[in-house]
């Protein structure tokens, strides 16, 4: 099953990317989470991702292309995979289909969680994140906090807020969200691939919705 989750910054890809990675034992690969590793790692991909990055801008489709290539040509991919976050824009999803096609594999479905702007500005501005990367886990200071506060309930480890996570890279993103991305949701209605999320409602209920979506798509009697 190769799927994409789509929708705007802080709709819950990540949440229910990590759930239905571990349910249908696939990976999840998100461009967000690959480049701010390769920053935190100071790597030639990460300096020349930075700026962009804590603009809220896209970083360079060059860049992101060569990564996302070499990724899903990994052996983990070979039974299907969760894209988080790519594609951002018409180019992408374009290099995304030629590159699928290498490699005798297709979208089976493109899920957008759709949450409204005000929403999503609240979960952004209260995200916090677990600082050890093996880890990874996402809370929010309301909706979803840690039992002892700034702390991981997994792991122990502190967690942080993410650069981009301010209200004015929050706005930023989300412009560019309107702008470049959301065309992607008629590109893949045209190609009867894609599914609309109510995204508003607890994490459980949202992911109920995406497992039936999922079920009801690509999920064999
Ligand atoms: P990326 O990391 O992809 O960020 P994003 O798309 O902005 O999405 P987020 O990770 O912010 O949100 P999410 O939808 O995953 O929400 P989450 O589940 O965490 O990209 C970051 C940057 O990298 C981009 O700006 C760009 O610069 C670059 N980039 C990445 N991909 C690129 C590409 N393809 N091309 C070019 N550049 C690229 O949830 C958010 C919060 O809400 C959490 O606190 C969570 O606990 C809470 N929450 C989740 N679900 C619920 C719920 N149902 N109710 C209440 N709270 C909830």
């Amino acid at each position: 099953m190769n799927l994409l989750l789509m929708g705007p910054p802080g709709a819950g890809k990540g949440t229910q990317g990590k759930r239905l990675a571990a349910k249908f034992s696939i990976p999840l690969v998100s461009t967000g989470d690959i480049l701010r590793a390769n920053v935190g790692e100071g790597t030639e991909l990460g300096k020349k991702a930075k700026d962009f990055m804590e603009k809220g801008a896209l970083v360079p489709d060059k860049l992101v292309l060569e990564m996302i290539e070499s990724r899903l040509d990994e052996d983990d991919c070979a039974d299907g995979f969760i894209l988080d976050g790519f594609p951002r824009n018409t180019a992408q999803a374009e290099a995304l289909e030629v590159t699928l096609y290498s490699l005798s594999k297709s979208v089976d479905l493109a899920l957008g969680i759709e949450v409204p702007p005000d929403e999503l500005v609240r979960r952004l501005c209260g995200r916090r994140v677990c600082t050890n990367k093996e880890c990874g886990s996402g809370y929010h200071v309301d909706f979803d906090p840690p039992a002892v506060d700034g702390a991981c309930d997994d792991c122990k480890s502190a967690l942080y807020q993410r650069a981009d996570d301010k209200e004015e890279t929050i706005k930023s993103r989300l412009e560019v969200y309107e702008e470049q991305t959301k065309p992607l949701i008629e590109y893949y209605t045209e190609r009867d691939l894609f599914k609309g999320i109510n995204g508003l409602g607890t994490v459980d209920e949202i992911n109920a919705l995406v497992t039936a979506a999922i079920d009801d798509r690509c999920v064999k009697p």
